[in-house]
């Protein structure tokens, strides 16, 4: 048999240890894992040594704005900010302009993710004030609903009791997960003042959200995902009610890295919702992730905003920051530091986000699966926003060191990515809506 391509002899997670093996891609979907020699014969390969072959990161969780807020970020931008972060697939949030509550704006945007996409990008909808009105017809085009309880994407609505119990029945009925933001209203709206700003967006605030969301969630059996959980106190809930798959949560490498202190008061550069927390929190979380498994996987929350938007101070400044191309350096270094193990990077970056969502031929790199993979290798550096393909290019982890850089990015079996440049047009690579397999 002759293969598409081999990836050869690169280093290869096997049962959680480094080894020497070569990947075969044919047809879009990996053929098979190889010893050195027993690779068959095949069209194209790529000389892997020193390079690390793992699956790429699915981010199920990334604000690609477009439509209306182009100027932030356009399909094409935050794709290619994807692939150069060794991203291959990534999920887009509904709080886009116009939000995603009907199915000619979620049309309009898959079109568009279709034409300008370099990777695999799977779409949310947010839930309509009148649930009646929802389009049971977006459903085969989405892999989850979503909710901001704190923000509704309609502004009429009201995350009362109930209205989550009917949010929370719709997904039953829809056969998908319900994400959450874990966060409730406040009555007033501006805060005054930094401390107003944080404490309207306590950790209390999320666990009393998250614990609203998990009555309703057992009263309807329903899957519940709940997004950046920032604290150590949500982590503990989460951990109590953990019922494996039915419950799920995900966190931020920013909630994991960084802490409040870290920043001047005023600054608007790493203001983002949830705020960032203690040094205590980022412990607890990494503990969630790794020891616990009241967390499942790491997500970026990529939300960019314009450079005016972020120099602002810290109460006008936007909320959000971009994430794309700065996980897989800084999870890796995690691993390279050896305070991350390879199975666990394996399973919080690729495998659990790909079972969230019923994924079921992604995340993990053996025979069957769709080739997403990213080529990476050990080199120290530093991050720089000014070299991110997103247009958002002012981040909370400015200078900070990492050991490891994503060299290669194949989507679906085409190289999308290499060595800093492009190697496809956009639309060519990756698939517009992903689907639930
Ligand atoms: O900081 C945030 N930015 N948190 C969110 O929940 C929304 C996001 C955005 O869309 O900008
Ligand atoms: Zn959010
Ligand atoms: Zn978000």
């Amino acid at each position: 048999m002759t293969v598409d391509m081999v990836l050869k002899d690169g280093i290869f997670i096997e049962n959680g240890r480094e080894t020497v093996r070569s990947v075969a891609i044919e047809a879009s979907k990996i053929e098979g894992v190889y010893r050195h020699g027993e690779e068959p014969q095949y069209l194209d390969s790529i000389d892997c040594r020193g390079l690390y072959i793992l699956p790429g990161l699915i981010d199920i969780h990334v604000h690609l704005r477009d439509l209306k807020e182009s100027d932030k970020e356009d399909y094409e931008t935050g794709t290619m900010a994807a692939a150069a972060g060794g991203v291959t697939t990534v999920v887009d949030m509904p709080n886009s302009n116009p939000p995603v509550l009907d199915k000619r704006t979620l049309d309009d945007k898959i079109s568009r993710a279709h034409e300008l996409s370099y990777v695999n990008v799977g779409f949310y909808a947010g839930i309509p004030h009148n649930i009646d009105d929802f389009d049971v017809q977006m459903i085969r085009n989405i892999l989850g609903l979503k909710v901001y309880p704190h923000s509704p994407l309609d502004k009429r609505t009201n995350y009362t009791r109930d209205r989550i119990r009917e949010c929370t029945k719709l997904a039953v009925a829809s056969g998908i997960p319900l994400l959450f933001h874990p966060d409730i209203a406040t009555q007033k709206k501006e805060p005054e003042n930094i401390e107003e700003f944080l404490l309207a967006h306590s950790c209390e605030n999320e666990v009393k959200s998250v614990q609203s969301f998990i009555d309703a969630k057992i009263e309807y059996e329903a899957r519940l995902h709940v997004c950046h959980v920032s604290c150590a106190a949500t982590a503990r809930l989460i951990h109590k009610n953990r019922a494996e798959d039915t419950l799920t949560a995900e966190v931020t490498p920013h909630h994991l890295f960084l802490s409040g202190g870290d920043f001047p008061h005023d600054d608007g550069v790493a203001k983002m919702l949830p705020p960032l927390r203690s040094p205590y929190d980022n412990k607890m979380l990494m503990e969630a992730l790794c020891k616990t498994w009241a967390i499942d996987c790491v997500a970026s929350d990529h939300a960019p905003h314009e450079k005016w938007e972020k120099a602002a101070p810290f109460l006008k400044a936007a909320s959000g920051i971009p994430g794309l191309e700065t996980t897989l350096p800084l999870m890796l270094t995690e691993v390279f530091e050896k305070r991350l193990t390879w199975i666990d990077y394996l399973r919080v970056c690729s495998s659990a986000p790909a079972r969230i969502l019923g994924l079921e031929t992604k995340g993990i790199l053996s025979k069957g699966y769709d080739a997403d993979i990213v080529l990476a290798r050990i080199q120290e550096g530093t991050i720089r926003g000014s070299n991110f393909f997103s247009k958002a290019k002012i981040t909370p982890f400015e200078g900070r060191r990492v050991l490891a850089r994503p060299i290669t990015t194949i989507v679906g079996g085409v190289v999308v990515f290499d060595n800093g440049e492009f190697f496809t047009g956009p639309g060519i690579a990756g698939r517009v809506p992903v689907q639930k397999s």
